[in-house]
């Protein structure tokens, strides 16, 4: 049933047969967004343990005015990943936006948060776009002259090793075109404990958002991967300074996905997330290797989080 009306993106089915088959298991972990891992995630936001939400939304609450005092107002706001939109009003109401183009891959999401956002703010002009913004985009028509501010909040660029964060710095340089800014969020690093307990709460939603990944890959690709055999495990690694999240055999199994017969051993780890941490100077660097000019951070009292204001100023060589 969810497969008439949902048809299996064949780019989820390749990446899943290929981790199978080449017995590195790894999983990008974009697939999992679907709709119980989108819910799964909303949920993971209001838990105790997880910081990130709570610790960025009272940052623009507090600090949204002093953005706008660098930022200027008027400017049309581009925001990358949208989702539900929730911590953007604060943004809006401070740097008084000539429109909001919000830009997600899921078409559901973007038209029911851009309605729900008009009838906070009924004179913004709202132009949704659903796109893939890892690579340039073309902007709506009526954003073309437009000053721009693009806005990347949530730490998702936490989820891209540190070449794929350059790229997509990169790519949003020439989306929004040279005198943009950017303004956006990074998680700090910070003491392991907090950090682990953050990715494996004692209510275990994030182990369900991480299972979820096998239930989808069982609804859509037809498995009987018994899900119950696998056990959630975030570790910290300073090495790369990052949340690394597997999912791990319990026992030796043997399972079907795609028709395709699979054999797992126990402590056989599939890898399915990173979320990179960041000193602000690491993510200052990294924004300077994407093409922005950081102007301006602010952080809480904690630094468990912060937000960066970067132009795009015309490149020049020397010195
Ligand atoms: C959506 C990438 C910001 O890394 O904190 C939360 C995803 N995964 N708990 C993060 C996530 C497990 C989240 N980001």
């Amino acid at each position: 049933m969810d497969m008439i009306t949902h048809p299996v993106d064949p780019a989820f089915k390749s990446d899943i047969l290929r981790c199978f088959d080449h017995q590195s298991y790894a999983i990008p972990a974009r697939w999992l967004y679907d709709r119980q891992g989108s819910e799964l995630f909303e949920q993971i936001t209001e838990l105790p343990e997880y910081y990130p939400t709570r610790t960025e939304t009272t940052l623009l609450e507090n600090y949204s005015e002093d953005v706008a005092n660098f930022s200027g107002i008027g400017r049309a706001v581009i925001e990358f990943g949208s989702g539900s939109s929730t911590k953007t009003p604060h943004l809006l109401r401070a740097v008084q936006p000539s429109a909001y183009v919000p830009i997600d891959i899921s078409g559901e999401f973007l038209t029911a948060s851009a309605a729900q956002l008009q009838t906070e703010f009924p004179d913004l002009p709202i132009y949704p776009l659903e796109a893939d913004f890892m690579r340039p985009l073309r902007l709506p028509d009526e954003v073309a002259d437009h000053p721009k501010i693009g806005f990347f909040p949530g730490s998702t660029i936490g989820n891209m090793v540190a070449r794929t964060s350059v790229d997509l710095l990169r790519s949003m340089r020439e989306t929004l075109g040279e005198g943009a800014q950017l303004l956006i969020g990074f998680d700090r690093i910070k003491d392991p404990d907090v950090l682990v307990a953050a990715y494996d709460d004692s209510a275990g939603v994030t182990a369900q958002f991480s299972l979820n990944l096998l239930l989808r890959i069982n609804r859509e690709l037809g498995g009987d991967i018994p899900v119950e055999q696998f056990r959630h495990v975030a570790v910290w690694s300073d090495l790369y300074a990052r949340i690394e999240i597997y999912l791990e055999c319990v026992a030796d199994v043997r399972f079907e996905v795609n028709d395709k017969p699979v054999q797992m051993s126990k402590g056989d780890k599939i890898h399915i997330e990173n979320s990179h941490k960041y000193g602000l100077r690491d993510a200052r660097l990294m924004l300077r290797a994407g093409g922005w000019t950081p102007v301006q951070d602010w952080s809480d009292t904690q630094d468990y989080f912060s937000l960066i204001l970067a132009d795009a100023r015309p490149f020049k060589d020397a010195p």
